[in-house]
């Protein structure tokens, strides 16, 4: 089975080709960031349009790179939600288009379960990748999330931020600290020249029971801070340094009460945010001191992109019944993962 992915849930148009038995065919990606850093934020109507210019450019040109063409493609998958709903709109037309006039099956797929298991996408076989069950810690610009993972398609919601998800306060800080949106990536490349202990900031909510998140009091601390002082680059590669450790601890003692509670060793960490370097060490570190096993997604693969979504169209499409005559446009801005329904077979 082959499948064609589609991504324009947010500022990425991403298409992408999976195959059952190769893996990953293709996968291109056009980001839309320039677009936005003026604004510094994405706006919807504008990352709308812009997907509109280019999806069919890329479905076209993955299917040149493959050499395929519309008979070798067994199903489409695309971003379903969550996500900016004009956005979704784009993808769910063209997948459902190119489903009635190529006369194949078509899924809207999860984008939190798409990141969730893009680790996934780093082998051919994928039937026995993880054992279950399993936390993940889904980091992105629009998600904090700590998640159950029964089994593919069953989990359940241990704890969320409150506020804003972490990839939105590294792009705040970010744009306090001079950096271009989407600053996250650039943030980090700041930190490197920070002073350690030149400024310490809150890890916020780890000592309240429950296991959800809130990075709005650290947010504040750390934008006086930066009010506050002389802001030469030094000053501020102290205080970027400062605050992404600030973060970073934050998510490492939740994911570890989240495995103390629940028993489990083995923990997937995906998502934009799962890309950051000191992110990466500090987890590595941690689920070593417990004998676990941790899972990452391909630096390639932490950002928005087809690539997984193709691969969760695959399984779904493998293990489930699709209405072939559902041509109706339905995207879902919000949609909760526990409401996803399991495979009703093995992949
Ligand atoms: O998953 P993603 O591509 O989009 C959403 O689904 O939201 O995540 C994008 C987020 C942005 O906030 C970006 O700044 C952040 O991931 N990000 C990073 C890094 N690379 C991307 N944050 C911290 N460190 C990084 N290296
Ligand atoms: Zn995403």
């Amino acid at each position: 089975m082959r499948i064609l992915g589609i991504e324009t849930s947010c500022d990425e148009t991403g298409v992408a080709i999976y195959d059952q038995n190769q893996g990953l065919l293709a996968n291109q990606l056009y980001s839309q960031k320039e677009l936005h850093s003026t604004y510094g934020g994405v706006v919807p109507e504008l990352a709308a349009r812009d997907h509109v210019k280019k999806v069919v450019p890329l479905i076209r040109s993955v299917l040149i790179q493959t050499n395929l063409n519309s008979v070798d493609i067994d199903g489409i998958a695309y971003t379903a939600g969550p996500g900016l709903k004009s956005a979704l709109l784009v993808g769910a037309a063209i997948a459902k288009s190119l489903a009635y006039s190529w006369k194949k099956p078509v899924l809207g797929i999860h984008h939190m379960e798409a990141h969730l298991l893009s680790p996934m996408l780093e082998i051919t076989d994928i039937t026995s990748f993880f054992k279950f069950p399993i936390i993940a810690l889904l980091v992105s610009g629009g998600h904090t999330q700590l998640v159950y993972v029964k089994c593919i398609g069953e989990y359940k919601i241990l704890g969320e931020s409150v506020d804003d998800a972490v990839g939105e306060v590294f792009d705040k800080i970010a744009i306090l600290l001079g950096l271009k949106y989407p600053g996250g990536a650039l943030l980090s490349n700041m930190a490197r020249f920070g002073k350690p202990g030149k400024y310490v900031f809150p890890r916020p909510m780890i000592h309240q029971s429950g296991l959800n998140f809130s990075f709005s009091g650290l947010k504040t601390a750390v934008t006086r801070s930066i009010l506050s002082n002389l802001n030469d680059y030094q000053t501020r590669a102290d205080i970027a340094h400062a605050f992404e450790l600030a973060v970073v601890d934050t998510l490492v003692i939740r994911c570890q009460q989240a495995l103390e509670q629940t028993g489990v060793k083995s923990l997937i960490i995906s998502g934009g945010v799962s890309a950051n370097f000191v992110l990466r060490k500090k987890f590595s570190k941690m689920i070593q001191a417990l004998k676990g096993k941790l899972f990452f997604p391909k630096i390639e693969f932490c950002t928005d992109n087809a690539a997984m979504v193709a691969l969760i169209g695959l399984i779904r499409m493998k293990t489930s019944v699709i209405n072939n005559n559902d041509l109706s446009i339905l995207v879902k801005p919000r949609w909760s993962l526990e409401s996803l329904s399991k495979l009703n077979t093995d992949v």
